[in-house]
């Protein structure tokens, strides 16, 4: 047992622990941007992220990810259209990771790449990766990004993640080889 100055110590210590501190059992935190129905929050989750916010402007979309994920008592900001954020509301983020719109690039689309409305959205992409300097970030595009006609944009795209500081790698996947019914 403790006597004299260590006891008064450990007395008022324990007198001052704290009662409204949250645990924390996340792993890592992520800002799911262009969110989706949360095509990329439910792995992440899955592995241990807290998701902190997210951003999306279709209200059928929205209805769903609210439904699907936010609890009612939850502290997860909605952050609205990603043009109106100049810097996202988080001291620190461990992982941005958003669906940036690809009818830019895809064959299904006019092909009109970084002069399409959507193309440009790539621009709100480099802000928030230059002004909040997350630890890592993963974005998902079409295949069509990476062919030979849109290799300008590819470029371009890695051009500018690459001076807000980052190493980029890209990679083509199929979601058929992952399980999912899509090839
Ligand atoms: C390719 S989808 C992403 C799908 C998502 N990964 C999912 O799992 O459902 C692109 C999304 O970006 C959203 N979006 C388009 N413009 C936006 C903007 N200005 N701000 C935020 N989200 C936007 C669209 O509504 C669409 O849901």
């Amino acid at each position: 047992m403790e006597t004299g100055i260590y006891a008064q110590q450990l007395e008022l210590f324990q007198l001052f622990q704290p009662t409204n501190i949250k645990v924390c059992t996340s792993k890592f935190t992520f800002v799911d941007l262009f969110a989706g129905i949360g095509g990329f929050r439910i792995p992440l989750e899955e592995l241990g992220g807290q998701c902190l916010g997210y951003s999306e402007i279709d209200k059928e979309a929205i209805k769903t990810y609210q439904n699907n994920f936010i609890k009612c008592n939850s502290e997860e900001i909605y952050l609205g259209d990603i043009t109106n954020i100049n810097k996202l509301p988080f001291e620190e983020i461990d992982i941005l990771v958003g669906g940036v719109p690809c009818q830019p690039w895809s064959i299904a689309g006019k092909l009109l790449g970084l002069n399409d409305p959507r193309g440009k959205l790539w621009f709100n992409v480099f802000k928030l990766v230059k002004e909040n300097q997350p630890k890592a970030f993963i974005f998902e595009n079409v295949k069509g990004l990476t062919e030979p006609r849109n290799r300008a944009s590819l470029n371009y795209i890695i051009t500018n993640l690459t001076q807000a500081g980052y190493i980029i790698k890209y990679q083509v996947l199929n979601s058929y080889d992952f399980g999912l019914p899509q090839d």
